[in-house]
């Protein structure tokens, strides 16, 4: 059976998906969608902290680090984030304002602002740039028109020199952010916006889902940065 949450967010109309997108309906109605409070069980997330590591560790920054979580949702991986670089300056940016009074109870040390990142010319806090920004299991929910707007935003959020990591599920019977499927496909997305891919990495999960209670599936991980 399907999760609840997901009817906030696609129905299916005569096979063809409409994205409904009511984030905050969902966190109205659903304590945990997606199964967040679980995430950092899912080794998957191992895989991206330790790749986060190689990447803070390559970041020549003078000042203190900035850290954004794209879609942070509830904040459970921003925490992990200020917990794991605790001189970081750490922002989750949600669509959510119910998720983001939630997150920000669980991580009181972190900052976190509303944002759509489908606004043309996004700023944050009168023009901030991350070092690190990453968006785990969010850029689906843009459609394929959406979706370069979206990456210009995050691509200028980043300072010089800064990592991107993307995270993408792609459960067997996803219907829609179909656009990103393979190393090819993040490069005709990416490359565009001057991001070099730098790492990347795929993993078939079919273990986690009695483990996590996590979907398995097909999820793709990207890293880039900005080459500068
Ligand atoms: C599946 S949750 C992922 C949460 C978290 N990143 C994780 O990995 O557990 C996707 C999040 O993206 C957020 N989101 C969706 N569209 C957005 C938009 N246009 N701007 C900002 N956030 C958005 C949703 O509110 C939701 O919290």
């Amino acid at each position: 059976m399907a999760a609840r949450h997901n009817e906030f967010i696609f129905r299916l109309e005569d096979e063809e998906v409409a994205l409904i997108r009511d984030f905050e309906g969902m966190y109205r109605q659903c304590e945990d969608p997606h199964g967040q409070s679980r995430v950092l069980e899912n080794l998957s997330y191992h895989l991206v902290t330790v790749t986060l590591d190689r990447a803070v560790a390559m970041l020549s920054h003078e000042g203190r680090l900035a850290i954004a979580d794209l879609g942070c949702g509830l904040g459970y991986f921003t925490r992990h984030l200020k917990q794991r670089y605790p001189e970081a300056l750490v922002y989750g940016l949600d669509i959510s304002s119910v998720a983001l009074e939630r997150a920000a109870r669980r991580a009181p040390d972190c900052t976190f602002r509303r944002v759509d990142l489908k606004t043309a010319g996004l700023c944050i806090d009168g023009g901030r740039r991350f070092d690190l920004a990453v968006a785990l299991d969010c850029l689906y929910y843009f459609e394929d028109h959406e979706i370069h707007g979206v990456l210009a935003n995050i691509r200028a959020l980043l300072a010089p020199g800064g990592f991107l990591m993307v995270g993408y599920h792609l459960p067997e019977d996803m219907r829609f952010g179909l656009y990103l499927r393979s190393l090819a496909d993040a490069e005709r997305l990416l490359i565009p916006h001057a991001l070099d891919i730098v790492y990347s990495f795929e993993v078939h999960n079919r273990l986690d889902r009695t483990y996590s209670g996590a979907p398995v599936g097909r999820h793709l991980y990207f890293l880039a940065r900005d080459p500068s």
